[in-house]
């Protein structure tokens, strides 16, 4: 039995400041190594409880921490693509979120998106009101506390600042939320913290990483505890051809103990596969998945949480959010096991309902459970572009209730030959990479119809 590290999602629009905020905490500098600044794949580093320990200062200690962690696992997310493949069995990858807002921009669709899978997954979170030192006039103390740098900042300038968190307070208000400046809050378990921290400067993520730990020490007591002895459970993240290494998968393991004598259960679109791990590879501590490709490590074991590359045949088709388990005596089981979940979220009836396609499994729940929640009926919920089989089901659908004869797709492509026949049937597409984009053009869409 050990605790493993809390796996924490960095979440928020383009541009916000993710991926410079841990480049802070890592002291590394990826983003400015990053094609045009953007965060092209999901990336995973671990950062070592010294580390945090050390930023944060004698801010840890006025918590009073009881259970000691091994560190916090985070996992960046590329604002132009939903992060919605963070699943595991039964809910959200990540333990807890970051939400990073610009301060200067406020919220943007992501902002929204990454709050509506939030508060659908339940996972407890706090705020970053990034690039405060972007405010007109604000003085910049590299590294300082937010609370010593703002007291050394001019009236109107503190001024500035609390418009707009006061600004931040107001839409989470309205989106369900109560939340406050982290130092004013009186009640952490009804109350979201608002940090304002400057990713560049490292201003207040001293505060920032405190918070994160006090949220980890209220809400995460059984689930950090794993067996370090019982076969891993893990999600995939990614799928790449590696020069010299062929096609690898990005795994993040959250439970248990993975081999490399192992052989793995994974999903692809349409059947379930077993293959026999070549090589785990594995990024050294505060490095990033995504950047170490020569600092990758062989390793013979990794024990949650963990980031892990796996070589093996086979795994081209392998699905971004579907379930790696490692096949024991009781393959059938962990079979049907996968199978299940997956049926659980896939949807295939003759209903007179609209027709769903997303790209992962857990962008297409995410879909599903919108849709649910605005009692939409779904006759079809599937992985995958849309093809001229979808355009076929919802033409018939059309046929009976032309407000069910939609596709509504969430970033896949639209085949050609779908295309055509769209055009030629004047059938009502609904294309986005953001979800809740979605589900609000269809209701306008509905509401103009029916009137
Ligand atoms: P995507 O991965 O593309 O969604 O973006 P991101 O959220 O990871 O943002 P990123 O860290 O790439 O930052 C975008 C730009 O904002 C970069 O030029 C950063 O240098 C800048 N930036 C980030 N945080 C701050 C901050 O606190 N202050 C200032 N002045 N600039 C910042
Ligand atoms: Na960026
Ligand atoms: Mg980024």
């Amino acid at each position: 039995m050990k605790i493993r590290s809390p796996i924490v999602s960095v979440l928020g629009h383009v541009d916000h400041g993710k991926t410079t905020l841990l480049d802070f905490i890592r002291g590394s500098a990826i983003a400015q190594k990053e094609a045009g600044g953007i965060t092209q794949h999901i990336g995973a580093t671990e950062i070592p409880m010294e580390v945090i320990e050390n930023i944060c200062g004698d801010f840890l200690k006025q918590l009073d921490i009881k259970e000691t962690l091994p560190g916090l696992f985070f996992i960046d997310t590329p604002g132009h693509e939903a992060f919605t493949t963070l699943r595991k069995r039964g809910g959200a990858l990540a333990d807890l979120a970051i939400l990073i807002v610009d301060v200067n921009e406020g919220f943007k669709p992501q902002t929204y998106e990454a709050l509506n899978i939030l508060k659908m997954c339940k996972t407890p979170f706090i705020v970053a009101a990034n690039k405060m030192d972007k405010i007109h006039g604000w003085e910049t103390y590299k590294g300082l506390p937010f609370l010593k740098s703002y007291s050394k900042q001019t009236k109107s300038v503190q001024e500035k600042l609390d418009t707009k968190v006061y600004e931040l307070v107001g839409i989470l208000h309205e989106e369900g939320f109560e939340s406050e400046r982290f130092d004013r809050v009186e009640n952490f378990a009804r109350q979201i913290s608002i940090i304002p921290i400057s990713a560049k400067s490292g201003e207040g993520i001293a505060e920032l990483l405190t918070m994160l730990m006090g949220l980890a020490q209220q809400y995460l007591k059984e689930q950090l505890q794993i067996e370090t002895d019982a076969p891993a459970k893990g999600t995939i993240l990614e799928v790449k051809e590696e020069t010299g290494l062929g096609v690898t998968v990005d795994a993040v393991i959250y439970d248990g103990i993975l081999k490399k004598k192992d052989t793995i259960v994974l999903t692809t679109i349409d059947k379930v596969i077993k293959t026999k791990i070549r090589s785990l590879l594995k990024p050294r501590p505060l490095e990033e998945m995504r950047e170490s490709k020569k600092r990758f490590k062989k390793v013979d074991e990794v024990v949650a949480a963990a980031g892990i590359k796996i070589v093996a045949p086979n795994i081209e088709d392998v699905i971004s959010g579907s379930p790696l388990r490692v096949a024991t005596k009781d393959f059938e089981r962990v079979k049907e096991e996968i199978l299940n979940e997956i049926e659980s979220i896939k949807i295939d009836t003759d209903e007179v309902g609209v027709t769903v396609k997303a790209d992962t499994l857990g962008s297409l729940e995410a879909l599903v459970n919108m849709l649910k929640n605005m009692d939409v009926p779904i006759r079809v919920a599937d992985i995958g572009d849309v093809s001229r089989r979808d355009v076929v089901a919802a033409s018939i659908v059309q046929k009976e209730n032309p407000l069910y004869g939609v596709i509504i797709a969430f970033n896949v492509k639209i085949l050609p030959s779908a295309l055509e026949e769209i055009n030629a049937s004047g059938l009502k597409l609904f294309s986005a990479n953001v979800i809740y984009k979605l589900t609000e053009d269809y209701q306008e869409w509905i509401e103009a119809a029916e009137e």
